[in-house]
């Protein structure tokens, strides 16, 4: 006070009026921020198929993705973000927030085996629909079709897509040799010839173009690339005629067709004036088969698609968005994609009622770059003949049983363009026990079960804990497949056969 007595005039003036500027500035943030947040934002999910950590630009600069890398920057990268093992476990963790184990998905069945989500389950996009959204999809399926209660439009999206297998044909859109196309509960016979990430592409653009503006949007973009088979345009592939392995060059040309469906999807939100209050998020659904033809790369992590190593679980992706307060980091907090539902929930300004769902609402933590409120998960637990287990607790990791008789590393980015055959370097796993450091050790080279064999017992009973709540998978039947064949329903894998 006696400074301020004591200072001109013309000083006080000034530091008044920048104050006003301040109060002014305050004044026009605060209520930007109050009409964002009172303004449910678009939410869009993209998800890629068998995507593996170095099959992205940003993980790997050999691959061409600048859409993705764009955004990514622009966003938050996801640096420990884990999906199950496998397609359909991870796609029924996403649509429920249960962790798969419980709802028969410890392991991949086909769908055609006569399965699916269980029916009392509410799944993400009905939850989405009464927080008054508009409820998309577009691809892959994955979680049962037997009957059809159990298909996407029965289950929440009020418009569906796209095909209900795992897999199939990129250009017939058949599985097995029978059409698996389909458009809300229509079979389309009209689209075959076309490239099935140019025909998703432009079904998400329509279904954008379409939409009632007054209304908020939720569209779930499950983009058949980069599964299996290695098909795309050839212009694709030649945009990679520096890489020798022939499968390598296939697979990266899906990931730069995926990347060009990427670019078109926000260009439509955009030219719809909806991208401002529009949260994109882009994951992989399972690391990368990285098999011994080698087309895929989850270096450096251990392990590929299908095992609990972490370059089969450890996936890759980015949350972009205009209301996220900060961005341009690497996030390095843990998250399970059985978070994902009461995260976009909550964004969605819902809340989860279901007092079993196994998700955390991680949205503040990652948004503001924080420690994350999760802190353990289940990789998995099942029974023989498939049994593998894993569990993740702070920085360790424990693993049991029969996980893979060999583990595969890829070789590091830098030799991408020299190789000529495929390099996996293996890493002899037998059937046993493992202990991670993974904040140490994130590659898995250090077993470390014999020394700290405490830890070891500490991780096996908050395994056997969570174990409670296992649920067997499946079995198949073969009377069922044969009443679910095609033959019997036009030539259309279809409901109606349990
Ligand atoms: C992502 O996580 C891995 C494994 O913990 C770490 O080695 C790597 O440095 C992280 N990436 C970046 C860019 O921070
Ligand atoms: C769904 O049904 C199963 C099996 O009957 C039951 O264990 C589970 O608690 C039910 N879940 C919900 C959310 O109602
Ligand atoms: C797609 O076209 C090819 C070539 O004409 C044909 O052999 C195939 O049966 C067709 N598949 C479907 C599912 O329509």
């Amino acid at each position: 006070m006696e400074r301020m007595r004591s200072t001109p005039k013309k000083i006080i003036c000034s530091v008044f009026i920048f104050g006003c500027i301040l109060w002014y500035a305050s004044f026009l943030h605060e209520h930007d921020t109050v009409v964002r947040s009172t303004k449910k934002p678009n939410i869009v999910f993209i998800l890629a198929d068998d995507l593996g950590w170095s099959d992205v630009g940003f993980n790997n600069p050999y691959v061409i993705t600048p859409n993705i890398d764009r955004l990514a920057r622009e966003g938050v990268i996801l640096n420990q973000t884990y999906a199950a093992q496998s397609c359909g476990p991870s796609r029924a963790t996403l649509m429920s927030g249960y962790f798969p184990y419980r709802l028969r998905y410890s392991v991949q069945l086909g769908a055609f085996f006569g399965q699916g989500l269980p029916l009392n389950l509410t799944l993400l996009p009905r939850t989405m629909q009464g927080l008054s959204y508009s409820t998309y999809m577009v691809g892959k399926w994955d979680l049962g079709f037997c009957k059809e209660e159990y298909t996407p439009t029965r289950r929440g999206f009020d418009k569906f897509y796209g095909y209900y297998m795992a897999s199939g044909d990129h250009y017939t859109h058949s599985f097995l040799g029978h059409l698996d196309l389909h458009d809300n509960m229509d079979p389309d016979w009209s689209q075959n010839g076309t490239y099935s990430s140019y025909l998703y592409t432009h079904k998400a653009v329509e279904f954008i173009e379409d939409h009632d503006k007054t209304k908020p949007m939720f569209l779930y973009v499950a983009y058949q690339n980069v599964h299996s088979p290695l098909q795309v345009p050839k212009n694709y592939v030649d945009m990679y005629r520096s890489v020798k392995n022939v499968n390598r060059r296939k697979l990266l040309g899906m990931v730069s067709a995926l990347d060009d469906g990427v670019g078109k999807i926000v260009k439509a939100l955009k030219r719809n004036k909806l991208w401002e209050n529009t949260v994109l998020l882009f994951l992989s659904d399972n690391g990368g088969p990285q098999n011994e033809r080698c087309e895929s790369s989850n270096w450096p992590l251990l392990g590929k698609k299908l095992q609990l190593f972490e370059g089969g679980t450890r996936v890759v992706g980015f949350v972009h968005g205009d209301m996220l307060p900060e961005s341009g980091y690497r996030y390095h907090g843990m998250i399970h994609f059985v978070d994902w539902y009461p995260t976009l929930v909550g964004l969605a300004g819902g809340e989860i009622t279901d007092q079993e769902v196994d998700g955390i609402d991680v949205w503040r933590a990652l948004s503001m770059n924080r420690p994350s409120p999760r802190k353990e998960f289940v990789y998995n637990v099942m029974d023989r003949p498939y049994f593998c287990e894993a569990i993740r607790v702070g920085d360790y990791k424990m693993m049991r049983g029969s996980c893979g008789d060999v583990a595969c590393r890829a070789p590091p980015p830098e030799t991408e363009g020299k190789l000529g055959e495929p390099q996996c370097i293996e890493v002899w796993r037998k059937t046993g026990l493992y202990l991670y450091n993974l904040k140490d050790d994130p590659i898995e080279r250090y077993n470390l079960a014999e020394k700290m064999s405490g830890k070891v017992r500490t991780l096996t009973a908050r395994l056997e804990e969570y174990k409670k709540k296992y649920v067997p998978s499946f079995k198949r039947s073969e009377a069922r497949i044969k009443e679910g064949q095609p033959d019997n329903f036009g030539g259309v894998w279809s409901p109606g056969w349990c």
